[in-house]
């Protein structure tokens, strides 16, 4: 994948990774500059503030988090001043960045972002701006999801056996695939939108981990007649009025559409013994409790099967969220997105979307059991409120 800079020297994956050590670019600074945990702890709500926050900090740092992970369009000199003429040019000539205008306003903007996900840099489409479509030379296709906080609760999960032969199902930036690379004996990764493909290889060799396979195809397609000891899968699950695109998105109505095809396979590809996790989305029909949805995803799997509820939220709550999108173009434009995801949530009678991790193993006694993880807070509050503090303090005498 190495591509020619200005001076005509090959420009190596080696040398991108040097801007980002170089430059101190990584999950500790993030923590400390813009004080997040997760990756989409910044979203369009608080992405100015963010930005806001570091606007005038001109370490390499800063500025690389400006560029490659909030997306600002940064000074040419300011990037030049900090990550030097040659870390420049090595992100232009990779495709990663490009420059605006010309002189001394030039400009420069990333064509894609790049998340630090531990020790590693997982690098998908813009979360902030549209599609770049000729970044590092990737082909046409859907964006490709960058690595979020589902993404990251799955990986936190999924746990393989030493030297197991996995299956990342879904696999988009390659996040799942990466993550069990370390200890697996093989990983073949599948994505059915050739830029995640693409994009999935570009991280497998950027982080040193070439031995992942990653494969174009509709699901379990490209592994015909193979089994794992370990499937992962975070299929598109969002249960949205825009059905078609991107490939990342809509699960249908009720959020499984893709997802039942994926525990449909695991019958037929987890080893003896093997396990299988996902994320999903869950849109909750007036009247059909959780455990009756579960039932019919496993009818036919014949091992035992755990889903745990993470999370609920009311169609309103839903509709509130997804629609944030729409706040670029104003709050009325706003308004009617949330009405417009809410008639459609009505229209398929979806009371609650839960957010649930699945756990299946092919061997046990059969059977699904679903349980309620969601916090609870307590009917007694066990610290005294703000309110409560401030009248001790005023009714306590003074020294
Ligand atoms: C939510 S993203 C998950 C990406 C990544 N695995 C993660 O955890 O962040 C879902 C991915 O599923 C892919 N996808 C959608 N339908 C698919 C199908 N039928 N077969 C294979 N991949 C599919 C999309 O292209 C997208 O990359």
């Amino acid at each position: 994948m190495p591509s020619k800079n200005q001076a005509g020297r090959k420009t190596t994956l080696a040398d991108l990774r040097a801007v980002l050590s170089d430059g101190g670019y990584g999950a500790d600074a993030l923590r400390k500059l813009l004080g997040i945990q997760n990756l989409d702890d910044i979203g369009l709500l608080n992405h100015a503030a963010a930005a806001a926050r570091i606007r005038d900090d001109r370490s390499a740092a800063a500025v690389l988090i400006r560029l490659l992970f909030l997306e600002e369009v940064e000074p040419l000199v300011n990037v030049r001043r900090a990550i030097g003429a040659r870390g420049f040019e090595t992100l232009r000539a990779a495709g990663w960045v490009r420059t605006r205008g010309g002189g001394g306003e030039s400009r420069v903007a990333a064509r894609l972002r790049v998340d630090p996900v531990g020790e590693r840099f997982l690098l998908s489409d813009l979360r902030f701006r549209g599609i770049d479509r000729g970044a590092a030379g990737w082909p046409a296709g859907d964006e490709v999801y960058p690595p979020s906080s589902d993404s990251l609760l799955l990986a936190q999960v999924a746990r393989a056996p030493a030297r197991a032969r996995v299956l990342d199902l879904c696999t988009g930036s390659g996040v799942q695939a990466l993550h069990q690379s370390t200890d697996a004996v093989a990983v073949v990764a599948v994505d059915i939108n050739p830029r995640a493909v693409a994009a999935a290889s570009y991280n497998a060799a950027f982080n040193g981990a070439e031995t992942i396979d990653v494969r174009r195809g509709d699901l379990y397609a490209p592994v015909r007649g193979q089994d794992f000891d370990l499937i992962v899968a975070n299929p598109p699950f969002v249960t949205s009025p825009y059905e078609r695109a991107p490939s990342f998105h809509s699960g249908g109505p009720t959020g499984d559409r893709v997802l039942r095809r994926v525990i449909r396979g695991w019958r037929d590809h987890l080893a003896k013994d093997g396990c299988a996790f996902a994320v999903s989305h869950v849109g909750i029909r007036r009247g059909t409790p959780i455990e009756e949805v579960a039932g019919g995803w496993f009818r036919t799997f014949p091992g035992r099967a755990l889903v745990v509820v993470c999370e609920t939220g009311g169609a309103v709550d839903l509709a509130a969220a997804q629609a944030l999108f729409a706040l670029r173009d104003g709050l009325k434009a706003y308004r009617r997105e949330v009405d417009r995801w809410h008639a459609y949530l009505r229209g398929h009678r979806i009371d609650e979307v839960s957010l649930v991790l699945i756990v299946a193993c092919n061997g046990g006694r059969r059977g699904v059991e679903v349980v309620d993880a969601r916090p609870r807070v307590l009917p007694l509050p066990l610290t005294p409120g703000p309110a409560e503090r401030i009248e001790k303090w005023l009714a306590a005498p003074r020294s």
